[in-house]
């Protein structure tokens, strides 16, 4: 039986199979095979994982575009009518918005924050074009430059395996604003990917804040007591984005080992304050951080004393 037969033949309700005589029903199993047992929502987690490819993870509903990859759903991120509205507490996207179509993206966006509920989170992974671009910059090597192009452009093996569309900290933050999303914090992996989360806010909850950690800044650590804190470079740079005019206030209290985790560090608090702006080190003269729309990048000096505390200032 061709496949959508075998799947059409699967939504069939198991009393109305039983009204076919057993011996026709036996002859038609034995020419088609049994019917494609239908999809049983309510049987999967309320966790999504959207192109699954080969990273079935146990404990979510493992989606991609491909049978091959024996996803619990063969289905296309970019529309999911199948799945019910604010049923998910988490989506992982790993590597797969840069393989939308550009203009793709942001309707796609929308349609992952309507299946999360209000607080749910969204993981996600995507190349960063900068970052790769600075790789070409630092090294003449041809096999080196194929390799960038390959992370550039995906692997190209098959279908839905091509990427169409780049990202920066940025436009990444951006988009994921526009759809609905918020409190993002996104931080660079092995020095080419952004990697982080978003929380799925409610229309009209009023500005947010995000955060890119770019280069000088590594990886978030966490203790057992469950401070957290990263390492910096002396200097590093960190976006902060807000989607709205407002007053945002920004503490980067640079951290020492001895004092408060084990190895010096800098966290971040990102507030939004009344009048007048709030800053740990005095703000430059001209521009500001209150200004609505595209993030603006600061470059964070950071040090390593304890009794040092440093703001965000211009770069
Ligand atoms: C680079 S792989 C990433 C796989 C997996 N998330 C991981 O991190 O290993 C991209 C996956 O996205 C899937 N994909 C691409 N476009 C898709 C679409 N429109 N709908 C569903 N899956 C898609 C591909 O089939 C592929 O499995």
């Amino acid at each position: 039986m061709a496949s959508p037969l075998r799947a059409l033949a699967g939504r069939v309700p198991q009393k109305w199979r039983r009204r076919v005589p057993a011996p026709v029903r036996n002859r038609l199993v034995e020419r088609f095979g049994h019917p494609a047992p239908p999809f049983d929502l309510a049987s999967h987690p309320r966790r999504l994982n959207l192109g699954s490819g080969w990273d079935k993870r146990p404990g979510y509903l493992n989606v991609d575009l491909h049978g091959f990859h024996r996803p619990d759903l063969v289905g296309d991120v970019r529309s999911l009518p199948m799945l019910p509205s604010g049923r998910y507490e988490e989506i992982v996207a790993q590597d797969v918005l840069e393989h939308l179509e550009r203009d793709e993206v942001p309707p796609t966006l929308r349609e992952w924050r309507r299946l999360l509920a209000v607080g749910g989170q969204l993981w996600l992974r995507v190349p960063d074009l900068l970052s790769l671009a600075d790789w070409l910059r630092a090294d003449d090597a041809p096999d080196r430059h194929r390799r960038v192009m390959q992370l550039l452009f995906g692997t190209q093996a098959y279908d839905g395996d091509y990427h169409h569309a780049g990202f920066t900290d940025v436009l990444l933050i951006d988009e994921l604003h526009r759809a609905g999303f918020g409190h993002c914090e996104l931080e660079l992996r092995d020095d080419w990917l952004w990697e982080g989360d978003a929380r799925a806010v409610a229309r009209g909850s009023g500005p947010n804040v995000s955060l890119a950690w770019g280069h000088g800044f590594y990886r978030r650590e966490a203790d057992a007591s469950g401070a957290t804190w990263r390492w910096g470079e002396h200097e590093a740079n960190l976006l902060v984005y807000c989607d709205a005019g407002c007053e945002l206030g920004l503490e980067l209290p640079l951290l020492n080992g001895e004092v408060q985790v084990p190895g010096a560090g800098v966290d971040a608090r990102c507030a939004l304050a009344s009048p007048p702006c709030v800053y740990a080190s005095p703000p430059e003269p001209t521009g500001s951080a209150s200004s609505p729309g595209p993030a603006r990048r600061r470059r964070a000096t950071t040090a390593t004393s304890a009794s040092e505390s440093a703001g965000a200032s211009r770069g």
